[in-house]
């Protein structure tokens, strides 16, 4: 029996509404499958604990979760807390601190409907985002001089260290050899003539190691096009943090959306916990009413099955996302629906233990 456990941290606004329906989708495993057993402990750092605390978590909070298996993570940020405040404390803390360098992001359509290019279907948009997440344009290196006068002036450097640039490469490789699939570098090596010329030599330079792996190496400007147009062109794309951190969220746009879409932080080596995440954020604008989409959450689970190499779990959820988008009368609003956040969860509930029930009696 495998016991799991799993650090919650459900952060702010909309963050709170959908981890629950994560849970919800964890303690249905819990329930089914007799060798897995989940125990949850739930952290209350966000925003609110800043306004009280004065931070946003406790400040050994890395060595309180550095022994679970999993962290949980909702989503951060309210307008009482500066942005840069919420997401350096706490998110980027627990990123940078467990060296958490891989991000991957699924681009997946599920359903026609959910798209808004015109004659893309699910053939044309299924690949996998792989962001460096632990230094580049976010390592947080920069001045502020001069503050407040007309002289002022303000760096923000990005930091490429070879170390950091050659373990995401090759963990994409990697990953590009496992699948059996080309694998698409983003880079802009004609305008950042120092980094992206870098980025771009470690990308040759290790290619020649993965001889079977077909490449190809975009600009962010036509890769940005190319997700539009054409994004059937990709398999496995590899970029850098903020290029992934920007045009993921493009791939949200032609797949249904923030609420449907979601972010693995992984530390390969296993030395420290991963982090598990919906990748949208707190949404004011719709937080306290229950009507956010907890299909992005829900995937989170999946994605997290998948890394305790419960494959089969992943496939259940996944399929139980797309039988509910494709039945269509449980979806919340941004989806075209009328539905509560909770509704969305106990129907994705319901079909996954239909699901796995009807393949376990077959
Ligand atoms: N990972 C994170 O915790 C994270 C990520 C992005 C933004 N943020 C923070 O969240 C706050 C709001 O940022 P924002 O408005 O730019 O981004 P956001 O992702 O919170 O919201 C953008 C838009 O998408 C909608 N949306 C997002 N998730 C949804 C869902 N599950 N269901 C339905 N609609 C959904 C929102 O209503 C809003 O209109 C800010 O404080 C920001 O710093 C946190």
């Amino acid at each position: 029996m495998k016991r799991l456990k799993i650090a919650l941290i459900p952060g702010d606004g909309i963050g709170k509404e959908v981890l629950q329906e994560g849970v919800k989708v964890l303690k249905t495993i819990d329930k089914i499958d007799n060798n897995l057993f989940f125990e949850f402990e739930e952290f209350p750092w966000g925003c609110d604990y800043y306004v009280k605390n004065g931070k946003m978590m406790d400040d050994n909070g890395l060595e309180q979760l550095k022994d679970f298996d999993a962290i949980y993570l909702g989503a951060v940020g309210h307008p009482s807390v500066p942005d840069h405040v919420s997401l350096w404390d706490l998110l980027l803390k627990i990123r940078k601190g467990f060296d958490q360098y891989v991000n991957l992001r699924e681009i997946t359509l599920f359903n026609q409907s959910l798209t808004p290019l015109k004659d893309k279907s699910e053939k044309d948009i299924d690949f996998l985002v792989i962001r460096e997440n632990s230094e580049g344009e976010y390592a947080g290196v920069g001045e502020w001089m001069n503050k407040g006068t007309p002289e002022e002036v303000v760096l923000q450097t990005s930091v490429f260290s070879r170390k950091g640039t050659e373990r995401i490469i090759r963990y994409a490789f990697e990953e590009a050899r496992r699948q059996k699939k080309s694998l698409t570098s983003i880079s802009k090596g004609n305008a950042l003539n120092y980094s992206m010329v870098f980025w771009d030599q470690v990308f040759n330079e290790i290619s020649q190691e993965y001889p079977d792996v077909k490449t190809y190496s975009y600009l962010v400007d036509a890769a940005s096009m190319y997700f539009i147009k054409e994004p059937e062109r990709f398999e496995i794309v590899v970029t850098t943090n903020l290029f992934g951190d920007i045009l993921t969220d493009l791939g949200a746009a032609i797949t249904g959306g923030l609420g449907l879409a979601a972010g693995a932080n992984i530390n390969p080596e296993r030395q420290f916990p991963p982090m598990f995440e919906p990748i949208h954020g707190s949404a004011p604008d719709i937080a306290g009413k229950g009507i956010a989409n907890p299909l992005a959450a829900i995937w989170s689970v999946a994605q997290m099955m998948e890394y305790f190499h419960e494959g089969n779990w992943k496939d259940y959820i996944i399929e139980s996302i797309r039988v509910l988008l494709k039945e269509g009368r449980y979806l919340t609003r941004d989806l075209g629906g009328k539905s509560l956040t909770t509704e969305t969860g106990d129907r994705l509930i319901e079909i996954l233990t239909q699901m796995v029930t009807e393949n376990k009696s077959k």
